[in-house]
């Protein structure tokens, strides 16, 4: 069983903390037929998002939350103390949700993860701006931090975006199609095969013969091929893992 809102009756729960609530819900609110499957699923309250503003936290009257890094250094540093108010007054309205980061310092976001986190009843994302936000805070809180991805935008606002997009189209009801969820990049540990679709010549270039074959075996076959070719060549981490085959997680 899920713990998400089809189990609880609740929707999935994601919220926001930043300096920008104006960003969301972005991309992901866009709910005309067929333009987000996000957005499609925000109207039918498969998951709810609320962003709320740090800013509201500072108590002084110019409204500060950053302060320059001690030990010094180029830009500034969002305050533990403002941060702190806005996870407590989240964590009280929302109770028990994971509390998350997003940071180029972060554990790489995987395909398992979103899982996990999909599978739960929400997740707080906690957007940093400036150089960052004051590690105690982080520490204080037991706040898990996940990058998504070996380069630095100018916030988390967008990673989040990205964290929530992922976790959403997982949830029952949102997809569509189980099958298509199976076969697609990593739930294999390999990047997905290459797609084709009508006309059967285009350019010149054509569909591979074995694809308007009709013969399942040989198009799961090729498909498998294809999707181990892609992963030796294009992620070599990827395979190094795939080759080793299943670990048993007990054992590590
Ligand atoms: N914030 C800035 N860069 C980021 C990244 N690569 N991943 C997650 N959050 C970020």
């Amino acid at each position: 069983m899920t713990g998400n809102g089809q189990a609880s009756g609740k929707p999935w729960q994601a919220v926001a903390l930043t300096l920008f609530p104006q960003m969301f819900p972005g991309s992901l609110g866009q709910s005309l037929a067929g333009q987000s499957l996000a957005g499609q699923a925000l109207s039918e309250a498969r998951w709810a998002l609320e962003s709320v503003d740090i800013r509201a936290f500072a108590s002084d009257k110019h409204r500060t939350v950053d302060d320059s890094p001690c030990g010094g250094g180029a830009g500034m540093v969002m305050r533990a103390d403002v941060v702190d108010l806005a996870i407590c007054a989240t964590q009280q309205k929302t109770g028990d949700l994971p509390l998350v980061y997003m940071t180029p310092r972060g554990r790489p976001l995987t395909q398992s993860r979103v899982r996990a986190l999909a599978e739960g009843p929400g997740v707080i994302v906690l957007c940093g701006r400036y150089e960052g936000v004051d590690q105690r805070v982080l520490d204080a809180h037991g706040v898990e931090e996940i990058s998504i991805g070996d380069y630095v935008l100018s916030g988390g606002e967008v990673a989040a975006l990205v964290l929530f997009d992922a976790c959403v189209r997982l949830l029952p009801g949102v997809m569509g199609s189980d099958v298509s969820g199976d076969e697609e990049s990593f739930e294999q540990g390999l990047l997905e095969y290459p797609l084709y679709t009508r006309p059967a010549e285009w350019q010149g270039r054509k569909v591979p013969d074995v694809l308007m074959s009709g013969h399942h075996k040989n198009i799961r076959a090729w498909r498998r091929e294809q999707a181990e070719a892609a992963t030796k060549d294009r992620r070599p981490d990827l395979w190094t893992e795939y080759a080793l085959g299943p670990v048993d997680k007990d054992k590590t």
